[in-house]
This record gives structure tokens, sequence and C-alpha cells, in this order.
């Protein structure tokens, strides 16, 4: 299957999904990362990481929004064309912009657009029980598909503003059972933003399915966070569960490998940048 890549001198294969359940089972964490563009991209698969999402937050650190409704499919489809450039190792996720997944038709439509002109291996979506019937169309047409839950940057008018998830008992509740039934309607990883780290301790171990987290604590299968954060060009006020780790290097690259490391050896996320 990947007799191309060994004859371009691959020293590693490609991740897939098998890879990311294996890498659960083994208790080895997914390092992952977003990037916009093939430049960036070459360095974070350089650096080793596992997972790369094109993430709508380019609305956000690429086109200066305030949110990342504004995000559209021809946005993360240019975007993702030029990451999957720059990619040889690692898993290529596609962020679904706000109202691209309305409707079955119009996700399935939208989703095969990520993937054949975006090069995506699997799209996100953001959602929770909402989304079941979505995620059942998308899986029958095997279509590879991340959950996204806890904080939903596309909901934030309605959740009014970026705010921890899921403190309370009822909305915990609501959140595990979202996440059981997803895997169960076939999504093959979910995405925790924001939540308290005893709730994405309970949803990672409840799960089979990758729980890659943001905000989510250590106790997840693996960890996300924005490359512009991790490399400080994000100017302002940053969420807590950010770490600059370019303040004590001086390339990218090494503040990306940092990262990729402190995520492996589970230096990273710290009790400072957890939620409890
Ligand atoms: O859009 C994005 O970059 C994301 C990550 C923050 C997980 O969804």
């Amino acid at each position: 299957m990947y007799t191309q890549l060994e004859q371009r001198g691959m020293a590693q294969p490609p991740v897939n999904v098998a890879t990311l359940r294996d890498m659960k089972g083994q208790g080895e964490p997914i390092a992952c990362l977003t990037a916009y563009d093939a430049s960036y991209a070459v360095l974070v698969d350089a650096a080793g990481t596992d997972l790369v999402l094109v993430g709508d937050s380019l609305g956000m650190v690429i086109q200066g929004h305030d949110t990342t409704v504004p995000v559209t499919v021809d946005d993360v489809v240019y975007h993702s064309r030029a990451v999957a450039r720059g990619l040889r190792r690692a898993f290529l996720v596609a962020d679904m912009p706000f109202m691209s997944y309305a409707n079955p038709d119009q996700a399935l439509a939208n989703s095969v657009r990520m993937m054949q002109e975006g090069g995506a291996m699997m799209i996100k979506l953001e959602g929770g029980e909402g989304q079941i019937e979505i995620v059942e169309h998308l899986a029958r047409h095997d279509i590879p598909v991340c959950a996204h839950l806890g904080l939903r940057p596309q909901s934030v008018h309605k959740l009014g503003g970026f705010r921890v998830q899921g403190r309370d008992v009822e909305k915990a509740e609501e959140m595990k059972r979202a996440a059981t039934r997803l895997q169960d309607a076939g999504a093959d990883i979910v995405l925790l933003e924001c939540v308290p780290n005893e709730l994405g301790k309970t949803i990672r171990d409840s799960l089979e399915v990758p729980v890659i987290g943001i905000g989510a604590g250590p106790d997840v299968d693996g960890q996300i966070l924005v490359l512009y954060d991790v490399l400080d060009i994000t100017q302002g006020r940053t969420p807590r569960f950010v770490r600059n780790f370019q303040a004590e290097h001086t390339s990218p690259l090494q503040a990306i490998q940092a990262y990729i490391k402190a995520v492996k050896d589970h230096s990273y996320p710290a009790p400072e940048h957890c939620f409890s």
C-alpha cells in the first residue's frame, strides 16, 4: 500500500485511522497541531506531528476575524490543499465550516470537496447529539469523521462567549452521552475543547475511539493546539490552555519539536493549562 512512499524514502509509514486507534490502545499520546499553509505543514510534519488539522481557526489567525463564523468551504479547501502538499507522514483533517453541514446531503457534498479537492483524510464537525444523523450519513459513505464537543467556536454567539463547557453535572452528562452516541454513529475521533480534566478523562475512558483534547486536561489520548499559539504569533490574551513553546527556542521547528516532545512525555498540559 505504501510502495510509492517507501520509494520516496519514508522511514515511517503515514499515519492513518488505524494508527491513531493503535496509539490509543498502546497509551502513546497523539500529538496534533493546526496548519494553514505548505511551509508550516513541512515543519509540523518534520517535527513528528501525528495529526494536522486545517482548522476554521484560520478565520481568526489568518483572516483576522473575531470568530470562525465567516469561514467558507472554499477557504478550508484552499488551505487544506496547500497543507496537503507539505505533509508526508501526518494525518490530515479538514474542518467543516459554519453551516456547511446543516443537513446530511450538504455535509456529504462538502466532505467530498474537503477530501477530493483539499486532500483531507478526515473531516471535523462541531456539535453534539444534533449531529448524529449527519455523522451516520457520512460514515455510511466511508467519510472519516472527527466530532468536536465541548466549546464549539462556531456556536460562540449561542453559547455567549468562549467559555469552559460541561462544568455542571447535567451538561457533563449530556456531553458524555453525546460522545458515546457520536462514536456509535461512526465518528472515528472525538475532540474535546475547554472542558474540566475529570470530564476529559471520563469521556476518554468510556470511548474506544481516540479522544483529542484542547484545554481538556492531561488524561485524554492526544493534544492539539493552534500552531500560532505554540509559536507565540497570536497577540493579546490567549486561552489558559495555551503554552508558548517559542520562548525557549530560536527556530519555529525547534519550538514545534518541543511541543511534540512535551505532549509525548506528558509534560504538556501542566496543571496551569487545565480546568478542574
Ligand atoms: O479550528 C481549529 O483550529 C480547531 C482547534 C482549536 C481544535 O477546531
